[in-house]
């Protein structure tokens, strides 16, 4: 049977093994998917016993992005700007190959599970660390309007903005420069994980603006909780994304599309 794993440390909280499981089932693809803890020292390593292994693909996750991103022989455009690989693969001449999936799975869950046009839209995105540079690609190529990123240390969005030069309208800037309303909020910081909200004016939400957290939790964010309190039309969550980067993994893998819908709606339940 096809192996395949996420690689991570720590890795027991992973939901990926659960949601290619599901895939699996769905499609009635023949493979195992496991969930792999690298030693923090010798991801490099665990990674190339698996493909020798025959290993056929791997997810990488907190905190080997960069590393895997490094070791790729090969890496797509997207990849490449986004400077992390969350996705593995071995061609024919057995190189191992990287894409990063998770911009796509951003704006995939955006725009076709919550039906949110990208085109033309003001967007503001929160943070500028290796969450945000991984999904700009993919968010700027459905033509937005323009997309301000705005950071605590400015001058990392500043480097993100000279980075993305040439791909569409970005603006740099820090929380207090802001106070006009926006049509979509993206937050990338991982302040909510820790359960807190980057200084932000309330000027920034009315009724036509649409929040999204790239994290996921049981409840509400503290940032979408912020969004709705000051009236924003809709605010949603990350778990899609992490769903949808998973399907696009499995069709980088398989070749075979899945429906995620049934596998949102299992994560929803058991949350
Ligand atoms: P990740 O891979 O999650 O993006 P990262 O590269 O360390 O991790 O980036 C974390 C992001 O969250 C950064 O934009 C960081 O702001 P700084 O660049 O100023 O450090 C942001 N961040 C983290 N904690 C924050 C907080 N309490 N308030 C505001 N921004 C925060």
């Amino acid at each position: 049977v096809d192996q395949y794993a996420v690689v991570g440390n720590p890795i027991h909280h992973s939901k990926s093994p659960k949601i290619h499981g599901e895939f699996a089932v769905l499609t009635g693809e023949k493979l195992e998917y496991s969930a792999i803890q690298a030693p923090i020292d010798d991801f490099s390593g665990t990674v190339h016993s698996f493909f020798g292994n025959g290993g056929k693909g791997l997810n990488v996750t907190v905190p080997f992005k960069e590393q895997a991103w490094s070791l790729s022989n090969e890496l797509s455009d997207r990849a490449r700007l986004a400077g992390a690989v969350n996705t593995l693969y071995s061609n024919e001449k057995g190189e191992i190959c990287g894409e990063n999936t998770d911009g796509v799975g951003l704006v995939r869950d955006l725009t076709i599970n919550h039906k949110i046009t990208l085109a033309d839209k003001r967007i503001l995105i929160l943070g500028a660390g290796g969450a945000v540079r991984g999904v700009l690609l993919p968010i700027l190529e459905q033509n937005p309007h323009s997309i301000t990123i705005a950071n605590r240390t400015v001058a990392k969005a500043e480097q993100l903005v000279e980075l993305f030069t040439g791909r569409g309208e970005l603006i740099a800037c820090g929380f207090s420069d802001l106070d006009e309303p926006f049509d979509i909020i993206i937050n990338g910081t991982s302040a909510s994980l820790q359960g807190d909200l980057p200084p932000l004016s309330d000027g920034l939400v009315n009724d036509n603006t649409v929040t999204y957290d790239m994290m996921y939790a049981p409840d509400k964010t503290v940032f979408n909780r912020w969004a709705e309190s000051l009236g924003a039309a809709q605010t949603f969550d990350g778990l899609g994304m992490l769903v949808e980067q998973a399907a696009e993994s499995f069709y980088i893998w398989r070749k075979v599309r899945v429906d995620t819908q049934p596998v949102l709606a299992m994560l929803r339940a058991f949350d």
